[in-house]
């Protein structure tokens, strides 16, 4: 069995609607829960896999060992056109899995006392322990604002400098703590699930990952192909809604195709406005609860 629950499954499905001779693309593999639902209802069609994490590629040649029409590539989902000229679907579901969290040298969680790392990607340089360490207190602070959201980004940021040389996710967290006032300290959630949310994006790029694949994933698209993301914070959610809305908007009347007349002009129509979980599957998935999915459907090519 997969390690990681997979999110919104049968959502994901129905929106892909595989072809059982299609050419299918999972951009974040994981542990190839969601692949795995994509190879069952593939027949002479294909699926190519991408993952930035080496283990999550092996652990899931494992899982996925029935299927031979499988193909695992160990590199960046913005790569994409790199390896493939043509897919009849793409799914994200953006972020880390659970087993990354859990591994506790991986450095990703505030639960377990590892070096500062949180690259998905062992083979990249550039770490958390080198935000940490040597940025700017600005660029600190803009970091944990911008992806994380963090209320006390300043001070955190202010407490970082002052306490570094930072090596582990300990001391981190005890720097974190020394920053934040009581009253933050008292509230529900971890003091750290914030600012740790920011370095892991900021470390492994992942806003400039999506953005590039957003500008390019329609050279690669079959008409009638499909696009389904899954995100879990605000501002990937608004870079793939933005991208929806801009690619179904008719040009001439500016408005979201929906009509049969507006989608005989349109390039792209949605598939649906955004959904989550239900209550049941957060129930099961705690993971489930923040995530948003989003679909689009090629109909017409770029002239259009
Ligand atoms: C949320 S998990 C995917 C889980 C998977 N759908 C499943 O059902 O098991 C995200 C995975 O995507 C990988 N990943 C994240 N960003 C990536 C990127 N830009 N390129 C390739 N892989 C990426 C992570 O290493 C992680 O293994």
């Amino acid at each position: 069995m997969s390690e990681h629950i997979s999110v919104m499954p049968e959502r994901a499905i129905e929106l892909l609607d595989v072809r059982p001779d299609g050419i299918y693309v999972d951009g974040t593999l994981g542990r190839g829960g969601h692949s795995k639902l994509i190879l069952e209802r593939l027949k002479s069609g294909r699926l190519y896999c991408f993952d930035l994490d080496e283990e999550a590629i092996e652990k899931s040649k494992v899982f996925l060992k029935d299927y031979d029409n499988v193909t695992f590539i160990h590199d960046n989902f913005m790569n994409m056109k790199k390896y493939i000229d043509h897919a009849d679907g793409i799914l994200l579901d953006l972020g880390v899995s659970s087993p990354q969290f859990d591994e506790a040298d991986r450095g990703f969680s505030y639960r377990y006392d590892a070096p500062l790392d949180m690259r998905m990607n062992k083979e990249d340089e550039f770490s958390a322990y080198d935000i940490v360490n040597s940025y700017s207190e600005e660029e600190i602070s803009r970091v944990l604002w911008q992806y994380g959201e963090e209320k006390f980004a300043r001070r955190i940021a202010a407490k970082i400098v002052e306490n570094r040389p930072i090596d582990t996710t300990a001391q981190l967290v005890e720097v974190i703590r020394s920053a934040l006032p009581a009253k933050a300290l008292s509230k529900k959630g971890h003091p750290a699930k914030q600012t740790f949310q920011a370095l892991r994006i900021e470390v492994n790029h992942e806003l400039d990952s999506l953005r590039n694949f957003l500008d390019d994933f329609d050279e690669i698209l079959n008409i009638d192909g499909r696009l389904v993301i899954i995100t879990f914070h605000s501002l990937e959610d608004r870079m793939v809604k933005h991208c929806f809305k801009n690619l179904s908007t008719v040009k001439d009347d500016l408005r979201i195709a929906k009509t049969p007349d507006q989608i005989e002009k349109a390039r792209y129509v949605l598939l649906n406005r955004g959904d989550k979980a239900s209550d049941e599957e957060i129930e099961i998935n705690h993971r489930a609860k923040s995530a948003i999915i989003r679909g689009i459907r090629k109909v017409y090519g770029k002239d259009r």
